[in-house]
């Protein structure tokens, strides 16, 4: 598995929890679940993204203004969830919030997936690829 691979598999766990999220209604146990277990997700794989992804990028000069705004990203991503904690979960507001998290959050994945995927991949090589996606596993196994 290369460092695509591994990321675009737990892209795929936030896609799902964000469809499954904004499908819950009140302050129920599901919602509650859901939305726990989608801020775990989130946080750490930012944390393994821009440990592992990210970092052994910005020296690259092509790959520098890209990494700065997916970390700027990761920022907004997480003050949209304060904001969930923040609300009231049985409010109309708390699913309008959910909702502008699943659009942010969606878009950030395809931007990477698109844009910084493919960029990434003319600057690291195979063997780059294999190890950064046995670190980044290694972060997500020892924190989930
Ligand atoms: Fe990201
Ligand atoms: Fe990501």
């Amino acid at each position: 598995m290369n460092i695509y691979e591994a990321i675009r598999r737990d892209h795929d766990i936030q896609r799902d929890l964000l469809d499954k999220l904004v499908d819950t209604s009140g302050d129920t146990k599901e919602r509650t679940h859901l939305f726990k277990e989608l801020r775990k997700e989130l946080t750490l794989h930012a944390n393994a993204e821009e440990r592992h992804f990210y970092k052994p990028l910005i020296p690259t000069d092509m790959m520098q203004e890209h990494a700065r705004h997916g970390i700027a990203e990761h920022h907004e991503i997480d003050e949209l969830i304060e904001q969930l904690e923040k609300t009231d979960m049985d409010s109309s507001a708390w699913l309008k919030i959910a909702k502008n998290l699943k659009h942010k959050v969606e878009h950030h994945l395809e931007d990477e997936e698109l844009t910084f995927f493919q960029l990434s991949g003319k600057v690291l090589n195979d063997k780059e690829k294999l190890e950064l996606a046995t670190k980044y596993n290694a972060y997500m196994e020892a924190h989930r």
